[in-house]
Order: C-alpha cells, then sequence, then structure tokens
C-alpha cells in the first residue's frame, strides 16, 4: 500500500502540472435517444427458468483486495499482475476529487494496487489486445475532439526490470474516426482488426461508426473501410464479438446477426442465421464466448451467445436464452439452451477443467448508466448474485449448474477474469448515475471497489494438485511443433487433461482474444512421483493467433488442476531444444516428437522457399 501512496503523490503532482487537461465537464456514457427517434423495442416472450431445478454445485467468494479505481477493463499483464482500466469517475474514495482517468496495476501476490494515470483523453469502453511481444494496446474510449480520445491508441508495456512498471505510451497511434465501443482482435499475422464502435453516443443509429481497419494498416491514407455487416444489424452494433477461425476468416457476431468475414478484402464468406431471442449485444447485452478447440473435431470451431435484454427499460426482462452454432458445418443452426437465470450483461470464459462460467450481470434492464428524462438512472436491476456453470460435452438439456452467490451486485462497468491458480477475479460495478459511493434512496448501487476471487467447485475438491514444470516462464512456443514439459504431485498419472486459455481483455461482457486450445497429451513416466508430457502445438496462426497471453493448465483425473503456466505463442519460436527434463526413458512418445520436429522444420523450410519464389 505504501508503493500505492508514493504512486498517488506522484500521480497528483502530474495531475497539477498539466491543469489544460482537466474537465469539468461531467462524463457519462449515456444513451442519447433524442438525437434520432428511440430504438425500437423487442418484444421477446421470456419463459423465467426455476434456478432450483438446476444441479447446485459448491464454490466460495472471497473479497481480497481494493482495485482502486472502478474495475471497468481487466487484462492480466503477466501471472500477478492484473491491469485495471477506466475512464473518469469522479468517486473513488483512492483519488480523492480526482478528474483524470486512472489505470490501476493490481499485485495478486500482495493484493495490492499502484495507480497510473493516463494524460491523455478518455480510455473508458475501450478495446484491446495484446501483441506477440506483450505490448497491450487499447483504444478508443469517450467522445473525440478535446474533451476525449475515441481517436487514441495507447499501449502498455509491463517492463519490471526498468523500475515499478511502464508509464502508458498515449502516443502509440491515432484512428482517422472515433471508435467508442470498438472491439478488436489478434490476427493471425500479428496485425490487430478494429471494428465498428460509435462516434460520440452509444445506440443513436446515425453516429454509428459502420467501418472497420487494421493496425498496422495498408490502406493508403489510412481510410477505415466500410462494413455493411453493422449497417444491416442497426441499431444494436456496438462492441462486436470477433473471433479469427480456424480457417482464417472472421467470425463476427452482432445484435441477432452473424457471418463469416474475410477482412482483407472485405468479402461475405457465409451469411449465418439470426439467433432466436433478444438482442445480444450492447446496450441490449449478453455474451458471447469460442468453445475449447479440440484437435478431434479438426478444430471445427463452435460459438455460444448466451442472455441479452428485451429493450431499453429498467423492467425489462433478460433473456435467458443460448444459442449454439457450429459456423463451419454446411447448414449452421442455432442450437437453443436455457441458462438457469435469465441475464444480461454476464462475463464468461472457460475454466481450466474446459466448462464455461457465467457470472456478474442483471436480471431485467438494459447496460449503461445516464439520466435522461427517457430513462431510469440506475438502468439494470436484480443483479443475479449466482455464476452459472456450462458443460459443452453433456448432452443438451443437462448442461447447466448452479453455482454459489456472491453478496456484491456486480452489474454495468464489472468485469471478471480467470486467474492462472484457477480462481475468478471479479471486480467492478458502476451502475449508478451520478456516480455514488454511499448507498441512498439516490444511490442504488453503489460503485464498488472490493475485488473478489470467485473459486469454483474445482478449488474446494480434496484432491492433489498437479504441478507444471515448464522448460522456461514464460513458455515461447511455436506452432506445428513438438514440445515437453513435466507434472509432478500426483500419484495416480492417468486420464490427465490439458488446455491453453487466453482470457484476452475483458470489459462490458466481452472477452477479447478469449480462446482456449485442448491440447492431445501423451504421458510417460518419469520417475515414480512425476511424468513427462508431450504435445504437439496447433498448426498455425489462425487455429491460435500469435499472442503471448495463454495459460497452461492440466486437470488431474479427480478434476483438480494445476497452477497455470504462461505459454505464449510466436511465429518464429523454434523447436524445443532441450526437453525438460531430458527424454531418453519416453520411448515412442519421443521418437515421434523429435521426427515431427524434424518434419516440421522442414515444412518451414519448403515454406520458405515458396515465399522466396513467389517473391
Ligand atoms: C427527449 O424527447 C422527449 C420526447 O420527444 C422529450 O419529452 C424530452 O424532453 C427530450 N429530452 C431531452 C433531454 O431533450
Ligand atoms: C443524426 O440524426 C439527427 C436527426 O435524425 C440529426 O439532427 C443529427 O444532425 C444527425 N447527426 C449526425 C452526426 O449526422
Ligand atoms: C511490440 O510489437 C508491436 C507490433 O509489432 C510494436 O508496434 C511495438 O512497438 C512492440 N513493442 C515493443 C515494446 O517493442
Ligand atoms: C458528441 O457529444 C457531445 C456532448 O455529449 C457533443 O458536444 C458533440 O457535438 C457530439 N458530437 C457529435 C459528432 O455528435
Ligand atoms: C490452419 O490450420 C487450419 C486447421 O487445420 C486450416 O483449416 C487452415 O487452412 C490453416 N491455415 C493456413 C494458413 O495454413
Ligand atoms: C478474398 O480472399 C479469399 C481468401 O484469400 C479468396 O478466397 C476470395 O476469392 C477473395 N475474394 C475476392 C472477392 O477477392
Ligand atoms: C435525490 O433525488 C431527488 C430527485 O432527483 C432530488 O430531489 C434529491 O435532492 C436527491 N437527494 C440527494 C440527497 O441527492
Ligand atoms: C465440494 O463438492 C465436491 C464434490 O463436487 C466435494 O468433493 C467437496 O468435498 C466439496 N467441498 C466442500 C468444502 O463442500
Ligand atoms: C477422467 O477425468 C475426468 C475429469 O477430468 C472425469 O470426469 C472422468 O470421470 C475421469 N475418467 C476416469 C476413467 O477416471
Ligand atoms: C531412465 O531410466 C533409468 C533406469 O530405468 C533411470 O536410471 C534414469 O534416471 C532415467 N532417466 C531419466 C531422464 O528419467
Amino acid at each position: 500500500m505504501k508503493r500505492s501512496l508514493k504512486v498517488l503523490v506522484l500521480s497528483v503532482l502530474v495531475w497539477a502540472l498539466l491543469p489544460s487537461l482537466a474537465s469539468s465537464q461531467a462524463e457519462t456514457d449515456n444513451l442519447q435517444p433524442n438525437n434520432t427517434a428511440p430504438p425500437p423495442t423487442v418484444n421477446v416472450p421470456v419463459t423465467v427458468p426455476d434456478p432450483t431445478t438446476f444441479p447446485q454445485l459448491n464454490g466460495t467468494w472471497q473479497v481480497i483486495g481494493k482495485s482502486g479505481i472502478p474495475g471497468v477493463h481487466l487484462a492480466l499483464l503477466t501471472p500477478t499482475k492484473m491491469m485495471i482500466i477506466n475512464r473518469v469517475d469522479t468517486a473513488s474514495p483512492f483519488l480523492p476529487g480526482y478528474t483524470s482517468p486512472y489505470s490501476s496495476l493490481y499485485d495478486l501476490t500482495t493484493n495490492s494496487f499502484d495507480l497510473i494515470p493516463f494524460l491523455k483523453g478518455q480510455p473508458g469502453c475501450a478495446t484491446g489486445v495484446f501483441h506477440t511481444n506483450g505490448t497491450l494496446v487499447t483504444t478508443g474510449g469517450k467522445i473525440g475532439g478535446s474533451t476525449g480520445a475515441g481517436e487514441y491508441v495507447r499501449a502498455f508495456t509491463y517492463d519490471d526490470t526498468i523500475g515499478v512498471y511502464n508509464r502508458w505510451d498515449e502516443s502509440y497511434g491515432t484512428f482517422t474516426t472515433y471508435r467508442w465501443y470498438s472491439s478488436a482482435v489478434l490476427m493471425p499475422d500479428n496485425s490487430i482488426l478494429f471494428v465498428g464502435g460509435s462516434l460520440n453516443a452509444t445506440i443513436t443509429p446515425n453516429l454509428t461508426n459502420p467501418t472497420y481497419e487494421f493496425m498496422p494498416n495498408p490502406n493508403p491514407n489510412n481510410q477505415p473501410t466500410e462494413l455493411p455487416f453493422l449497417t444491416e444489424n442497426l441499431p444494436w452494433v456496438l462492441y462486436p464479438a470477433l473471433y479469427v477461425m480456424p480457417d482464417g476468416n472472421v467470425f463476427i457476431f452482432v445484435n441477432q446477426g452473424a457471418q463469416l468475414w474475410n477482412p482483407y478484402n472485405n468479402t461475405v464468406i457465409k451469411r449465418l442465421p439470426n439467433i432466436p431471442g433478444s438482442p445480444r449485444t450492447y446496450p441490449l447485452t449478453g455474451s458471447a464466448i469460442m468453445l475449447p478447440l479440440r484437435s478431434s473435431t479438426g478444430w471445427r470451431p463452435e460459438f455460444l451467445v448466451c442472455g441479452g435484454s428485451t429493450a431499453l427499460k429498467q423492467n425489462s426482462p433478460a433473456d435467458p436464452t443460448c444459442g449454439r452454432i457450429s459456423p463451419l458445418d454446411a447448414n449452421p443452426t442455432w442450437e437453443m439452451d436455457t441458462m438457469p437465470y435469465p441475464r444480461l450483461m454476464p462475463d464468461s470464459m472457460v475454466l481450466p477443467t474446459g466448462k464455461i462460467l457465467f457470472i456478474n450481470g442483471a436480471m431485467t434492464g438494459f447496460a449503461g448508466y445516464g439520466k435522461t428524462s427517457m430513462l431510469a438512472d440506475v438502468h439494470a436491476m436484480n443483479p443475479v448474485y449466482n455464476p452459472v456453470m456450462y458443460d459443452p460435452d453433456a448432452p443438451l438439456g443437462s448442461r447447466w449448474s448452479v453455482l454459489p452467490p456472491s453478496t456484491l451486485p456486480r452489474m454495468y462497468h464489472s468485469a471478471a477474469y480467470l486467474l492462472p491458480d484457477g480462481r475468478v477475479f471479479v471486480a467492478g460495478s458502476s451502475s449508478n448515475d451520478p456516480i455514488c459511493v454511499v448507498q441512498s434512496t439516490n444511490c442504488t448501487f453503489p460503485t464498488l471497489f472490493d475485488i473478489e476471487a470467485f473459486s469454483p467447485p474445482y478449488m474446494l475438491l480434496n484432491a492433489p494438485v498437479p504441478i507444471i514444470t515448464a522448460p522456461s516462464a514464460p513458455w515461447v512456443v511455436g506452432y506445428n511443433k513438438q514440445y515437453q514439459f513435466t507434472v509432478s504431485g500426483l500419484t495416480d498419472y492417468s486420464n490427465l487433461t490439458a488446455r491453453l486459455i487466453n482470457n484476452g481483455f475483458t470489459t462490458h461482457s466481452n472477452h477479447f482474444d478469449q480462446r482456449a486450445v485442448e491440447l492431445d497429451i501423451q504421458v510417460s513416466p518419469k520417475d515414480a512421483k512425476s511424468a513427462y508430457i508431450s504435445f504437439t502445438t496447433p498448426p498455425n496462426s489462425s487455429v491460435v493467433p500469435p499472442t503471448p497471453m495463454f495459460y497452461l493448465y492440466v486437470v488431474s483425473g479427480a478434476g483438480k488442476p494445476s497452477v497455470g503456466v504462461q505459454v505464449s505463442f510466436d511465429t518464429n519460436a523454434g523447436s524445443q531444444s532441450t526437453p525438460s527434463g531430458g527424454s531418453q526413458n519416453s520411448t515412442t512418445t519421443t521418437s515421434t516428437a523429435s521426427s515431427l520436429a524434424g518434419a516440421s522444420s522442414l515444412v518451414s523450410l519448403l515454406g520458405f522457399a515458396i515465399v522466396i519464389f513467389f517473391l
């Protein structure tokens, strides 16, 4: 905490030196329904499920620390450092009277935070991704022009060797148009694709920015390209779900529409059917997640889209339904299912066990805050306190279970993130306008600064914890290459599973770059107390884009996960030169390993030759 105070003093000094940047304007990311006719109400019959009819599993909640600022955006920078970002919300008791936006670097080992200011514009309602080299790029934010920064691109590179941390690079780039509530995804070539957003307000159709662009931008004059899919799906087109497909195309989902798309030449590959039920994107916010990829299905991608809301009203019912689709099927259809609770603004993530967690959110209303004559000051009511869990491999009708509730309402501007140790970091909620911190008649849902850790059922299992020993930390791997690590701590090494999970950059129920991969592993005994595990990495950077933010988890046959170890995908990474601990005794696996590694370098050489030929 001492360090935090020091940083706070420094920040205040910096701030005092830059008075021109202070803005007295009250900033709210409110809806501006008067710019045009109010958007349509969608009449969706909502059948409210009975949560008590679902299996009830255990789990625990614990308040572990304070975030310093409202926890609106989260990104895990290293295994022990969580970056928290927010716009200006002038109510943090940790920053009395502040008018600058801040980020907060939360240390997971000490449960304390350091505050880092932004000096230029508003980083709120942003999007973000990591480059291969670990640089976090985040863009967008509040209102363009002199008060804001919808056009700014900011970067943060964590480097513990040069002091406490780096400062934000707020001149990393600019867009030619404003993008507030846009989405981003890391492409297979390490470029970033940015899609959509708003020029200013949220839902006003003529303020939507129906374009996309790359960074670096290959277009002459840096001009964004029109994306008709966005105008076709108005008005709910902010924060589109964006995923690179294993075949290199992009899955984009917004409102109720979805398509497969090639952004390099702006070609629609396949228009998918609309999902039944309510709209599913901001401010009728649901959550879209890519289910774990596996080689046994030929990396067939599947998406699950859950929740949403029916209208811009405080009492409009949230949608309890989910749709699951496999876009590469010949005739893709949405397989519909019902969650134990109706839910808008859920946060979704793949857990080390391969199950999907839905956490945070509300049962009525819509996302956002802001005072207008048309809308209530609190846009969402009836927080959902219970997380739920989805088993993608169970038969339809028996996939859902209910987990124990928190006591804290986590609705608008809340976020959640899987930690390397298997717990889930839960932050934020700033649901009231004006922002307030003490509950009263005018402050129904005070802004929360408590960080909670939710422990899913596997944390409570009384079983030995597998321990991963990887060749390096972080462990940099390439594509289609064989690698080996050691697992210890167990008495039984049969029936292990291993997954790579990236939680990406999260805000507003999106996890940009979220992805999970199930590894095909070969287990061979090392000694009485440990085993070698070898696996082949996915074939190329479309299956797994070259991000450094994967964590490798091993789960024992009893269902107990290891602590995750950071794995970084890099197109240029070579084969494993020295397998951990040697591998002379694991016969068949090892010989496959070396021959595969040889074969893959031969393939790389051939590929290189072909590239040169075409140049
Ligand atoms: C918005 O429009 C409604 C209906 O036309 C009107 O009653 C209200 O006063 C307007 N609000 C603002 C803030 O202009
Ligand atoms: C949006 O539309 C409204 C009326 O429909 C108009 O008054 C306003 O100028 C438009 N704004 C922009 C940026 O085009
Ligand atoms: C990381 O890579 C990106 C993209 O190539 C580059 O723009 C950025 O400067 C790099 N960051 C550092 C710290 O080298
Ligand atoms: C954006 O909103 C601000 C105030 O909320 C207003 O001053 C500005 O003119 C708006 N810009 C556009 C392009 O509508
Ligand atoms: C990457 O691998 C996937 C899955 O095998 C395949 O469909 C795709 O064509 C590959 N992409 C490239 C560029 O080789
Ligand atoms: C767009 O690119 C894809 C993949 O490279 C190609 O198959 C398709 O023919 C291209 N479409 C157009 C219209 O150029
Ligand atoms: C609460 O809100 C009402 C209506 O907007 C207002 O009249 C009152 O002054 C507010 N009370 C406080 C303590 O802010
Ligand atoms: C939690 O449930 C698991 C079974 O799912 C059980 O093995 C474990 O003992 C339970 N733990 C607690 C603390 O209730
Ligand atoms: C294998 O492990 C999974 C959990 O990871 C468990 O559900 C399954 O029952 C186990 N099977 C055997 C044969 O132990
Ligand atoms: C290989 O096995 C032999 C005998 O079974 C043992 O002495 C040796 O330590 C093992 N080597 C490794 C690397 O595990």
